[in-house]
């Protein structure tokens, strides 16, 4: 009995001792759009991206900053809370990285864009800045964090490595191609892989600590509810208005990328592979807007050009035709595909506080 209630408390004190949350001392980020905080828009890719004009970052920034949202994204209110400043674009190469850099691209793939033109996926692909391209960039930037193995392993032990969302493009980019659900579906493996992938290879690099986001609830996006719209009121999901097919979709990347991870926390026993629950924590908005503000519903647009949602595909957000809200906040989607600052704060807390992370996200 005693000894029952020495290790007992041995086993709490060792518990708490570890418990104590640490902050990280920098955040290594990739992905795409929903992270991106200024790559695309310096890539240069297109001369008069609309994210390059307001109303694009007219909440917190007040200017245009390249992130494709009215404010802050998920990966800036993880750097707020850890005390870090916003991470900088990789591509604004004249900024010191210490505390971290963002190698994520809007419209960038998880696979490589010569494996999708293969498929026959390439017409509509805005930037070649794929996972494997922004694995590249972090490449030619490490030397100048770290140069041993040792110096190396100590630096990354406090960093936190967000590696997604990404792999929503690859999914967009083939359905806007013409390829058929199935098509879609059979893909998914392929995406997960490259994934996991990148993860495996930034372990190899150190990485100790790394939160892979899995895909949002798409079914949900006004996007894909305007090009997807049908009579066929079954294909709606009566508790939210989402289309349940691209909601399965969603569901099965998620699956199998947790599947990925769950081989690869095996393979590195001493790494934290975190999954972030993207779909969940935004899934609430659409059972429940007005618990979390969203006067506007969950469906509807702030910045568009009108339509059953404010999606409209040729007067999208920051084109002629289209106009933003009045007050982002009452909206969970910005421009359609994107969601609005005050939509990632909430998804951003539902990591830090717990509930949306697999693993505790703090070390
Ligand atoms: C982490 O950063 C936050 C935000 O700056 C700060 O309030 C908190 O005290 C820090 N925690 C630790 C353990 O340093
Ligand atoms: C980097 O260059 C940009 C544009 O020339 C400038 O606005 C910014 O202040 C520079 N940043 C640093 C840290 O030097
Ligand atoms: C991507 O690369 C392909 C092949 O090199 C090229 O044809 C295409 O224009 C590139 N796309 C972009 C957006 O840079
Ligand atoms: C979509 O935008 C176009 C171009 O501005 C406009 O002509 C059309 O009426 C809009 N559609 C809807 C449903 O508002």
């Amino acid at each position: 009995m005693k000894l029952t209630l020495l290790s007992f408390f041995m086993i709490s004190f060792i518990h708490f001792s570890h418990s104590i949350p640490q902050n990280f001392t920098s955040i290594f980020s990739f992905g795409d759009s929903l992270t991106d905080t200024g790559n695309f828009l310096l890539s240069g890719a297109l001369t008069f991206p609309s994210i390059s004009q307001l109303p694009y970052g007219m909440t917190y920034f007040h200017r245009p900053t390249g992130r494709c949202s009215d404010g802050r994204l998920v990966v800036d209110f993880i750097a707020e809370s850890q005390g870090l400043p916003f991470l900088p674009p990789y591509l604004a190469s004249n900024q010191t990285f210490r505390q971290g850099a963002n190698f994520a691209v809007a419209g960038a793939t998880a696979m490589n864009p010569e494996v999708l033109h293969d498929m026959g996926i390439s017409r509509y692909i805005w930037t070649n800045y794929s996972l494997a391209t922004q694995l590249r960039w972090f490449d030619e930037l490490k030397p100048s964090l770290c140069k041993t193995t040792q110096e190396c392993s100590e630096y990354f032990k406090k960093s936190l490595f967000l590696v997604g969302e990404i792999g929503g493009n690859d999914y967009n980019y083939a359905f806007f191609s013409g390829k058929t659900a199935a098509e879609v579906t059979a893909i998914v493996p392929k995406v997960v892989q490259a994934i996991a992938e990148a993860i495996q290879v930034l372990v190899k690099r150190g990485a100790t600590n790394l939160l892979v986001p899995g895909n949002l609830p798409v079914g949900c996006s006004s996007a894909y509810l305007t090009l997807f719209a049908t009579e066929e009121k079954e294909e709606y999901d009566v508790r939210n208005g989402c289309l349940k097919k691209l909601n399965a979709f969603a569901r099965y990347h998620n699956e199998l990328l947790q599947l990925a991870m769950e081989e690869l926390r095996k393979k590195y026993p001493k790494t934290r592979i975190i999954y972030a629950d993207y779909y969940t924590a935004a899934l609430r908005f659409a059972h429940a807007p007005g618990h979390f503000g969203f006067g506007r519903g969950a469906l509807q647009t702030c910045c568009g050009g009108g339509g059953p949602y404010n999606f409209n595909v040729t007067a999208r957000c920051g084109h002629p035709g289209s106009h933003a809200c009045i007050d982002p906040s009452d909206y969970v989607s910005w421009d359609g595909i994107h969601l609005t600052e005050a939509a990632y704060h909430h998804i951003a807390d539902g990591l830090l506080k717990g509930s949306f992370t697999d693993l505790p996200l703090m070390i």
